[in-house]
């Protein structure tokens, strides 16, 4: 086969594994470990879909803003299903959350949160239709954008009580890197029984090996947490009222809540609205996170634990994200850059293997199969990118382009990727590394 024989291949089978994951209205992030609506996912899955099915790009995101709350709340789980899946735990009969008034009696759903990057995937749709010559994603555009401001304005409201400017999680799954060695230190001060003693089973390690998943013990914790919200009804001023363990200001959450918002003044511009309101949210964010989350030792930024008042020192790639939504000034950007450059991360020209390394190499806490502790993930890279291109380092940039289309190609349409050798790990057929692989392959740069 000749190169171009080789992408409509990829392309082809990228698109399979969209269809497989297609269940008439929203995509699962993978069939046997992921069976329900996942928020975060569903914004890249659509990215995808934007760039060669217009009309299930828009049924996604519709189909996940089904499950917003009257609060709005955007859920990171949608449960569709009517039967709970038997292969998935924590399912909706765990999380309760009709104690809550705002949530909606279906589709039921859980009760946290996931990374806000639902406008920018709107805008992306928009966009994708343009470069068409098309505007018929603008109607949708307009269906969703009050439903985009409500949840903005849920974060601002009731995860920034004292108006900083950035929004804080209360749960390691809020932020996307559910096993992230950020949220070691967290986890360790807290005091949890074993599940067999509290009396829940895991699931997530029957189709994916143990040693590429959470350890028990963060699962314990995982589970504890989400007794303490479903235990206050999921009313927000009583988690953090009554002391909740794990209250952090995340970078990459407020990097994509800031890119959200210069995304939703773009959107207002086009609808006719007013950008003023979005463009003044998106500037506070930016200004937060450089005075409150930058870490001039390192060179990079770094999440903050409100309940020590300190900051997480742990070197995850997630740090680097800000380059997504310009927040670094040009100094700040060329001191990351140099950071990204070392061995640490994987991205230095003459490195073996595959960009990025979603933690330090280097640390003694990595791992390049674990999950989060390490190996590669498209949606990541993907992300820096972006960052890097907004920055001028198209150089960079297609490195990180390039392991997207390769890591596929090599390892499968995988979860994550030892980025030492390229092979895949995790849940298969996973349907956000197919669909960023769409985006990318047919971009035209
Ligand atoms: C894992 C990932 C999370 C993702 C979910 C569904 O929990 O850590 O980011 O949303 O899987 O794919």
């Amino acid at each position: 086969m000749n190169a171009s024989q080789e992408t409509t291949a990829l392309l082809q089978s990228a698109r399979e594994v969209l269809d497989e994951n297609w269940k008439d209205g929203f995509t699962v992030p993978a069939q046997n470990q992921y069976p329900y609506q996942w928020s975060w996912d569903s914004a890249f899955i659509a990215a995808g879909y934007a760039r060669y099915d217009r009309e299930r790009a828009q049924r996604e995101l519709r189909s996940l803003f089904n499950g917003q709350w009257a609060d709005g709340r955007v859920p990171h789980i949608v449960f569709h299903n009517a039967t709970p899946d038997a292969s998935y735990f924590p399912g909706p009969d765990f999380w309760r959350t009709e104690r809550n008034t705002f949530a909606p009696l279906s589709p039921s759903t859980s009760g946290i949160v996931q990374p806000p990057n639902h406008a920018t995937a709107v805008l992306h749709i928009v966009r994708c239709a343009e470069e068409d010559g098309k505007q018929e994603t603008l109607g949708f555009a307009g269906e969703l954008f009050p439903k985009l401001r409500a949840w903005h304005d849920w974060l601002y409201r009731e995860r920034d009580p004292k108006g900083e400017g950035v929004a804080y999680i209360i749960h390691p799954w809020e932020s996307g890197q559910d096993n992230s060695p950020l949220w070691d230190p967290v986890l360790a001060r807290m005091d949890v029984p074993p599940a067999r003693i509290s009396g829940f089973r895991r699931r997530d390690t029957l189709a994916v090996v143990p040693e590429e998943r959470p350890l028990d013990s963060d699962y314990d914790r995982y589970i504890f947490l989400v007794d303490f919200f479903r235990r206050r009804g999921y009313d927000e001023r009583k988690i953090f009222g009554d002391g909740c363990p794990f209250l952090v200001q995340d970078v990459m959450f407020n990097t994509l809540l800031c890119r959200a918002e210069q995304d939703m003044a773009e959107l207002a511009r086009l609808l006719g609205e007013d950008p003023a309101p979005f463009e003044a949210r998106a500037r506070r964010t930016a200004d937060a996170v450089n005075r409150k989350l930058w870490d001039g030792d390192r060179g990079y930024y770094a999440d903050f634990d409100l309940a020590t008042g300190k900051p997480i020192p742990m070197p995850a790639l997630a740090g680097f994200s800000p380059l997504f939504a310009r927040i670094p000034g040009g100094d700040r950007a060329e001191t990351m850059l140099r950071r990204l450059l070392t061995p640490s991360f994987g991205l230095g020209a003459e490195q073996k293997g595959y960009p990025a390394s979603s933690y330090d190499r280097e640390a003694p806490e990595y791992s390049p199969k674990r999950y989060w502790r390490g190996p590669a993930w498209i949606q990541m890279n993907w992300l820096l990118m972006h960052g890097l291109r907004a920055y001028g380092r198209n150089d960079q940039a297609e490195r990180l382009r390039r392991a997207i289309m390769e890591l596929p190609a090599k390892g499968g349409f995988r979860e994550y990727f030892n980025p030492e050798t390229g092979e895949g790990h995790g849940a298969h057929r996973f349907s956000w590394t197919a669909a960023l692989l769409i985006d990318v392959l047919h971009e035209r740069i």
